[in-house]
This record gives C-alpha cells, structure tokens and sequence, in this order.
C-alpha cells in the first residue's frame, strides 16, 4: 500500500515514517515538499490514499483527477477541512478523514507565549540585549494578575487556555453559543454575551472554528466595542479578523496590542520561505510596521506532541479505510465508502 504526502516538510516525514515503522511497516510512504494541485496531482498515481495539509487544494479537478486514478481515500493531516470540496468527495465516494484535535494544550500554551512576549517585550529584550544594550525603555509591561481574559470559544483549546490563565490569576469571561458549563463550574468564568466581553475584557483571545457566522468576528464594528487599548490574540483561523479594520484600530489605539499566529490571506505565504522575495500583501507589511503586533507563521500546533498525535490518527484513519471499518474522524457518510478494488459502494 503506498501512502503520498503533499506540502511534506521534514518533520511530517520524520513522524510519519516513525509511525508507520512502528504499526504499520507494510505502507509505503512518498513524501512531495510542494501541494497537491491539478499541477501536482498527477503525482499521486499509484498511491491508495492521499494526505494532504491547511493549504493542499482539493477541488473539483483535483478530485475527478484522483478518482480517475484509482485512488479513493483523502486523509487530512488538520482538523480544518475548509479546502476540500466534501459534497463532491463524497458524490465520488472516496473515504475523507481527518484529525479533529491534537494537543489542544500545545495552541492554548502558544497563545499565552504571544500574549507574554507582546505584553513583556521579550522579543525586543532578546535582541537589545544580544546588542549590549541593557535600557528597559519601551519594554514597560503590565502584570497579567487580576487582569480580565475573554475567551470566545470554549471547546479544546478554549478551555485549556482558559485554565492556564487562570492559574495567571486573571479574570475569566467566556462566550460560547454551544456550550461553557464546565468554564462556569469547573473554572468559576463568567458566561457573557460578545459585547459585554468585548468591552470589559484586557485581552481577548479567539478560539471559535471559522464558520460563516464567525468569519471576521472581529471587525471594525467589535473593534470599536474593546476596552481601550486591549490585546487581542487569534490563533484559530485568519478568517475570523478583519485585518484591515485591525489597522485602522491600531492607529487609533484602540487596539494595544495584536498576535496573530494565523491570517486571513496566509494560504500563499505561511509555510514557506519568502525571505528573497517582494510580498506584495500590503496589508500584512503595513501590520508587521506596528510594535505592538506580532505574527507568527500558524505554529502554534507546531511541537513534538502534536505531530507524533497527528500521524498516529492520521494513519489510523487509514487503517479504517483499508479494513472497512467506520471511521470516527470521516468527514463524508458513512456507508459511501468504495474501497480499492470495489466497484459498488461498501456498505458498513
Ligand atoms: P472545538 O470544536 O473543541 O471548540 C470550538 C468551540 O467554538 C466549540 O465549543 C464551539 O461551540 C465554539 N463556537 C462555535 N461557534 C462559535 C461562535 N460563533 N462564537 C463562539 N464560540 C463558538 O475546537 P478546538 O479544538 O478548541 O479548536 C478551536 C480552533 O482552533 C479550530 O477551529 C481551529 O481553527 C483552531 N486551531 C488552530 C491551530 C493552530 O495551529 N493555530 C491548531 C488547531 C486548531
């Protein structure tokens, strides 16, 4: 059985090959360091199944091309499955999967590193320091004790940053549709509605999927309602902020302080090496001009823990596929499953 890796990285290939030697020796892998596009996708003939990362495109000539091919699972190595065309995938009956969580605590644990590094200016600090230059002007912060967090979002990740701040001892107030029971019970938060977390709030960090209801969630609109000078932190999807209203906000103040580890137009930047190149995101170089902004390049599940995690469910999604067996992360029914080999649908 032969497994191809589109976007492959070397650390992908390191975790993934330690899986498999591990649990599954007989799958062979092929790694590509590029995406899987309809330019690309021609490589992946010969395979069983596909695994693809947040910026491999699998739309409808991509799907018809690895159809055509013979192969008939896709296995996504992320939760967010925003770049598949699934109604098709599942028109076609391949097997679709995912990995819905891998170490919430990794991400939550990565917003309260941007929120300390922006807040105590230990980025600043590191390199003024590595200069001789031992001034603390400008590096002025604030004590994180007693401060007010809002946390929109209180799933996995909500909750696990959640708990970390309060062990800061700060304030919670939490917003959730869905749920945020056990914030109230298990971490004595405040439930409140998004206004009310907005205005009172120091920092505001965001931990809610990118739907339609939530894209740009915080907007010139919300923006206006913060708590003068408050940090908002998203580490979710690009998607749920306005960018652009972002920098109008900071030049007003408004806004104190902005960490995004994720961005609304990261889908041609992030994971790659640009450093040579002109960007012509005018909208992020205008960001990155600000102090009191930092970017970072959608890492924030980005540690030993989470890969080994991800590989591990991703190449057990595949052994679903390979012995017919539901799927707990499948993105597509059910039962529409066809396998190598079959010509009608599997019915499980
Ligand atoms: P989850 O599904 O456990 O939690 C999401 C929560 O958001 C749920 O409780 C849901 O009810 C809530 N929600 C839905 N609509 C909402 C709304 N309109 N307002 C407020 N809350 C709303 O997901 P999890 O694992 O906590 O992940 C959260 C997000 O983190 C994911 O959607 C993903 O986009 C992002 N993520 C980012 C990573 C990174 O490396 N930066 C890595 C992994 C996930």
């Amino acid at each position: 059985m032969k497994l191809t890796l589109f976007s492959a990285k070397s650390y992908d290939k390191h975790y993934f090959t330690q899986t498999l030697q591990a649990h599954h020796p007989d799958i062979t892998l092929t790694e590509h360091p590029f995406a899987l596009t309809s330019e690309t996708v021609s490589l992946a003939q010969g395979s069983t199944a596909v695994c693809v990362f947040v910026n491999d495109t699998l739309d409808a000539p991509v799907l018809h091309a690895l159809h055509s091919y013979g192969i008939r699972a896709i296995l996504l190595r992320c939760a967010g499955y925003n770049n598949i065309d699934l109604p098709l995938a599942e028109s076609l009956g391949f097997f679709v999967a995912n990995v819905p969580s891998y170490s919430p605590e990794a991400v939550a644990e990565f917003a309260v590193a941007l929120i300390q590094t922006l807040n105590r200016k230990t980025h600043r600090a590191y390199n003024r320091v590595r200069e001789g230059n031992f001034n603390l002007e400008g590096f002025l912060g604030s004590t994180l004790y007693g401060k007010t967090v809002g946390v929109v979002g209180l799933g996995r990740i909500g909750m696990a940053f959640a708990r970390i701040m309060r062990g800061f001892g700060c304030r919670l107030l939490g917003m959730d549709p869905y749920g945020g029971e056990e914030f109230v019970k298990e971490l004595g938060g405040e439930y409140v509605g998004l206004d009310v977390l907005l205005e009172r709030s120091d920092i505001v960090s965001l931990h809610c999927p990118l739907t339609e209801g939530t894209r740009h969630i915080i907007n010139k609109g919300s923006l206006g309602k913060l708590k003068r000078g408050a940090m908002v932190v998203n580490t979710s999807r690009g998607g749920l902020v306005n960018t652009r209203d972002t920098v109008g906000a900071l030049k007003e103040g408004i806004l104190g302080g902005l960490a995004l580890d994720v961005y609304e137009e990261e889908g041609d930047l992030f994971y790659n090496d640009h450093s040579a190149e002109i960007i012509h995101d005018d909208t992020l170089m205008r960001l990155m001009t600000f102090p009191n902004v930092l970017v970072c390049g959608h890492q924030a599940f980005f540690t030993r823990e989470a890969l080994s995690e991800i590989a591990q469910v991703t190449l057990g999604n595949l052994e679903d596929f390979r012995l017919k067996r539901s799927c707990r992360n499948s993105l597509v029914r059910e039962g529409h499953l066809l396998v190598e080999g079959d010509k009608e649908p599997v019915r499980l």
